[in-house]
């Protein structure tokens, strides 16, 4: 449940009418509620009561430091993969103690800022990894708190480009290694095991492919005990999927993957860290758009919008589908078909085709929705557009979160250098 609704006829975030941010703020704008980050975090926790459970959000999901900043104080910790997002995370208020740092390419550099903030646990993912942490670890006189990310070889049964736990990605420690690394660890005197972890694909809409992996996970926690590793903490990733369409789309509810995981894990006697992200802030948030013109093809109708992939990349990378819904309310019930797309110089740059919707004329604003996740944190500038700002909304009032960046800021980026001057 997202707290984006119609209210006398207008398009709300909670108590704002999307119109008023577009007047005062421009299009296109991400606008995010801070009810709806607020509920879902807590409808996710709430599964897991009566668990030693923490709940680390994903930052990669959304890393707007005020939305960081309401999930900290929610309690939440937070699963970062990369220098920046360890910063922001800390900027926002998440101690240390509550932050995992997953990656497999993380740098000497990422590694030493994490020892040095003290973080709760690194998520390993290859024996290379191991050794270069043991040594940076050494030279800061640290011990280095692990986790294991081990490969299940698991399908999530989810689009390919977002499935990470099979046997041919990249991501974890193939199974029959696992028994090795954790030798290995043993051996290295600025390393600690202190955890298994495993995530196995984002948007899973089935219970069934999580359930096997855990049990493999259970399983192997099991086995390494018996060998004398220390495994306080599980670490089960995110994934879990959401309506983007709730007509089409009946993901598992919070609860039930949480009485899963108590069904499997609940004797284990060991903390568990979830790490989802697209279920706190995919419906929290959505990208405020107006349609420039409205174009007829020989036999389509094309309705051209100020946002493009640029700004929400989601449909051209996975021809992922997000509703899309005029700000102000249809009067009639009439319909037509029209394929929504962006200014971009790309046949990609196209957000849905052949959508019934109510019909729109230029100038007319449109919600793309369950756009809180993977949404701004994955816009470019493509074609030189300024990446776009980003509101938050909080009952009747809203503030800018993230300003709208200026061509300016862009364009000083570049340089040419002086031999290129003309002389
Ligand atoms: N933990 C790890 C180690 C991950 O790699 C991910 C996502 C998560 C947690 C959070 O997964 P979530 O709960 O949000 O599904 N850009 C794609 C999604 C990529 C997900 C990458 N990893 C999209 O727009 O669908």
């Amino acid at each position: 449940m997202d707290h984006f609704h119609y209210q006398n006829g207008q398009l709300m975030a909670e108590d704002v009418p999307l119109s008023r941010i577009a007047a005062e703020v421009g299009t296109p704008v991400y606008v995010y509620s801070r009810a709806t980050l607020e509920r879902h975090y807590r409808v996710f926790s709430d599964a897991f009561e009566g668990l030693d459970a923490l709940v680390c959000f994903a930052v990669k999901a959304n890393s707007n430091i005020a939305v960081l900043r309401i999930l900290a104080k929610a309690g939440a910790g937070a699963d970062v993969v990369s220098l920046g997002e360890l910063q922001r995370a800390l900027k926002a208020g998440i101690p240390a103690s509550k932050i995992a740092f997953a990656g497999v390419g993380k740098t000497r550099a990422e590694m030493a800022a994490a020892l040095e903030a003290g973080i709760m646990q690194f998520n390993a993912e290859s024996e290379a990894e191991l050794e270069v942490l043991n040594e940076v670890a050494a030279s800061m006189g640290k011990v280095a708190p692990i986790s294991i990310r081990v490969n299940p070889d698991v399908d999530a049964k989810t689009h390919a480009k977002i499935s990470t736990g099979k046997s041919e990605n990249k991501f974890g420690i193939a199974w029959q290694k696992v028994d090795d690394v954790y030798a290995r660890i043993g051996e290295l005197s600025n390393l600690k095991a202190v955890g298994v972890d495993l995530h196995i694909g984002s948007q899973l809409t089935d219970l069934e492919p999580f359930r096997l992996a855990f049990e493999r996970v259970v399983g192997l926690v099991r086995e390494l005990r018996a060998k004398g590793h220390d495994i306080r903490h599980i670490d089960l990733g995110g994934g879990l999927g959401i309506p983007y369409d709730p007509d089409a789309e009946a993901p598992p509810a919070p609860a039930d993957y949480g009485a899963m995981i108590k069904d499997v894990l609940g004797d284990m006697d060991c903390s568990i860290i979830l790490e989802p992200g697209r279920l706190i802030a995919g419906n929290a948030g959505l990208l405020l758009t107006e349609m420039l013109y409205e174009k007829q093809g020989e036999n389509r109708t094309f309705y051209i919008l100020d946002a493009a992939m640029n700004d929400l990349s989601r449909p051209a990378m996975y021809d992922a589908y997000h509703a899309i819904v005029p700000v102000e309310e249809p009067k009639s019930g009439d319909t037509l078909r029209a394929d929504f797309v962006g200014p971009i110089c790309e046949s990609s740059d196209v957000f849905t085709k052949q959508r019934i919707t109510a019909p729109l004329k230029a100038g007319d604003l449109v919600a793309i929705k369950s756009a809180g996740a993977y949404g701004a944190v994955m816009a470019s500038t493509y074609n030189s557009r300024p990446l776009v700002p980003e509101v938050l909304v909080d009952g009747d009032r809203y503030s800018v979160v993230r300003k709208r960046q200026s061509l300016e800021d862009l364009l000083s980026l570049d340089d040419v250098p002086s031999w290129l001057s003309d002389d």
